[in-house]
């Protein structure tokens, strides 16, 4: 095998981390639960794995692969949270939560998007609500939040899409998150 093969980067788990050593740290702790299930396609389609997040530092986030998607896991400043929670949730171009955390058909209000209890951890499927492209993070676009630049869609500081042809917020993945910060999808 040549030298280019040996050292090539998978493509198949992805896992990066921004802004914080913790977060790497966060990373390497998920590896080995992903390795360990061997997931044929119905062991993927119910899959759960837990995270431990508590590596996270404001201001930075945490990308990992579930069920075949980018997840991101943010730990939000003060400034975006305050940010997110000041929008008129009416004016917004989807105004429902796509949140299976909260009922059904709930507003895209702050709340009902960021994790219970814990308004400063944001936890999105990374997954462009338009045509399935991931959108890039930390601070990007014309809300500070996330960018596509497939075709321009906007998302702000609580994944809500503001501008662009998305037609949707990004959705929020079946979660949990316990006191100790280990987060569990699914
Ligand atoms: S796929 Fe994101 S804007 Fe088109």
């Amino acid at each position: 095998m040549s030298a280019t093969l040996d050292t090539a980067p998978r493509r198949d788990f992805l896992f990066y981390a921004t802004g914080a050593v913790g977060a790497v740290a966060a990373s390497a702790a998920v590896w080995p639960l992903f390795n360990s299930m061997n997931p044929s396609a119905d062991v993927v389609a119910l899959s759960s794995i837990r995270v431990d997040i508590s590596g996270l530092t404001v201001g930075s986030q945490l990308t990992v692969e579930w069920r075949g998607k980018p997840v991101f896991i943010r730990y939000r400043t003060e400034g975006e949270i305050a940010e997110a929670q000041a929008e008129d949730v009416s004016a917004l171009p989807d105004s429902i939560a796509r949140n299976p955390n909260v009922p059904d058909a709930s507003i895209a209000s702050d709340a009902n998007r960021a994790v219970s209890d814990r308004p400063e951890f944001l936890v999105m499927i990374g997954v462009c609500t338009h045509l399935g492209c991931v959108p890039i993070g930390d601070g990007a676009g014309d809300f500070g939040g996330w960018f596509c630049p497939c075709h321009g869609s906007h998302y702000d500081t609580s994944g809500r899409i503001r501008r662009g042809p998305a037609p949707e917020n990004l959705h929020i993945p079946k979660l949990d998150l316990s006191g100790d910060l280990i987060l569990t999808l699914g």
